[in-house]
């Protein structure tokens, strides 16, 4: 029997009793759990094989219950908060006293989004504590954004999976942290650097490929499917390097004839940036799933959610 269900009132259960649930979110499928249940806190950690040192984020249903969580909020993350909230940013802030070590990894600091999905919302609305959720994936592999990605990974690990469609994000909320009270970013996302400095003005950014970096989805190599996956400028170029493989190709926006290759995705046909980001995830999972030799991936424009794009398939590709 699936374990993926539409019930949010099961879902509440099984959350009440401390152990854990896959949740939708805009962005991409969470694992979550009540953030005062050690036990719950754990079974994250354990299902994912997730190092400890590798903090959570807190998800809340509304900005009125961020004062719960954290204290010295400064202007500009409230500003980012009412521009942004519901959806797919993230803040760190100087945690409340009774937010777990075991959520921050002892940081100072805690994480937390308000997420912009109806069935999720419901489901925090129901519950008395707000929920850590990592994405569903095992340490390092690639987000899930649909259901049945979660289901591939954790079917025998799990209760419930709560089902809300694909993700419309498709990749992880945008993390902004504060040095001094100014916004800087951890993690580039589903929130365009341009937006960002919209609301708060000009903002650096914090994205060097660290062993144990201030946000662990910037470690090198994450994301990441099992088969050899290279970014390129020059697709031509790869195909040829790469005669005689079996080869998957995910392009930007354009498809090219070549009977040779039987697996291409492009993930805007109309070069839209937005929908780019939204395939990325299930385009690697597709790809990941056909037992290929290489998978080529064209690096995407530079800017806006392009940014983000290509951050993600950079950690796709390091060192395999
Ligand atoms: O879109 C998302 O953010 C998804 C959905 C489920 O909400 N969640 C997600 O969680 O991507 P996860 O665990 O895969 O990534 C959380 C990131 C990690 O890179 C972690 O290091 C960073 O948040 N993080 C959490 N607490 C932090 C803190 N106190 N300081 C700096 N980074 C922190
Ligand atoms: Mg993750």
């Amino acid at each position: 029997m699936s374990i993926i269900s539409s019930d949010i009132s099961k879902a509440v259960n099984i959350l009440n009793n401390e152990e854990l649930v896959a949740i939708p979110t805009e962005t991409v499928y969470g694992l979550a759990g009540n953030i005062f249940s050690e036990k719950a806190i754990n079974a994250i950690f354990e299902t994912k094989k997730r190092p400890f040192f590798n903090p959570l984020i807190v998800h809340i249903s509304s900005v009125n219950y961020l004062e719960n969580i954290v204290i010295d909020i400064p202007e500009k993350a409230k500003q980012l908060a009412t521009a942004f909230w519901p959806g797919s940013l993230t803040l760190v802030l100087k945690k409340q006293p009774n937010i777990p070590d075991s959520i921050t990894s002892g940081k100072d600091t805690v994480a937390v989004r308000v997420p912009n999905h109806t069935v999720t919302l419901k489901l925090l609305e129901s519950l008395n504590f707000p929920l850590a959720a990592p994405s569903a994936n095992p340490f390092g592999s690639i987000s899930p954004t649909t259901a049945k990605h979660v289901e591939g990974y954790f079917k025998d690990n799990i209760k419930m999976i709560l089902e809300g469609g694909s993700c419309k994000n498709g990749i992880e909320s945008t993390i902004i942290g504060f040095e001094n009270e100014t916004p800087i970013v951890y993690r580039l996302g589903s929130i365009s650097i341009e937006a960002i400095e919209a609301v708060v003005g000009k903002i650096s950014i914090k994205n060097k490929k660290e062993i144990q970096p201030d946000a662990p989805g910037m470690l090198a190599r994450h994301y990441a499917p099992s088969t050899k996956t290279i970014l390129t400028e020059n697709i031509n170029k790869a195909i040829k390097t790469y005669s005689g493989k079996k080869i998957g190709l995910i392009l930007f926006n354009t498809s090219i004839e070549n009977d040779s290759i039987k697996h291409i995705i492009a993930l805007s046909k109309n070069s839209d940036l937005s929908e780019a980001a939204s395939n990325l995830y299930n385009a690697l999972h597709e790809l990941d799933d056909q037992n290929l030799d290489i998978i080529i991936a064209e690096k995407l424009p530079d800017y806006g959610l392009g940014k983000s794009i290509n951050d993600r398939l950079k950690r796709a590709t390091f060192s395999n």
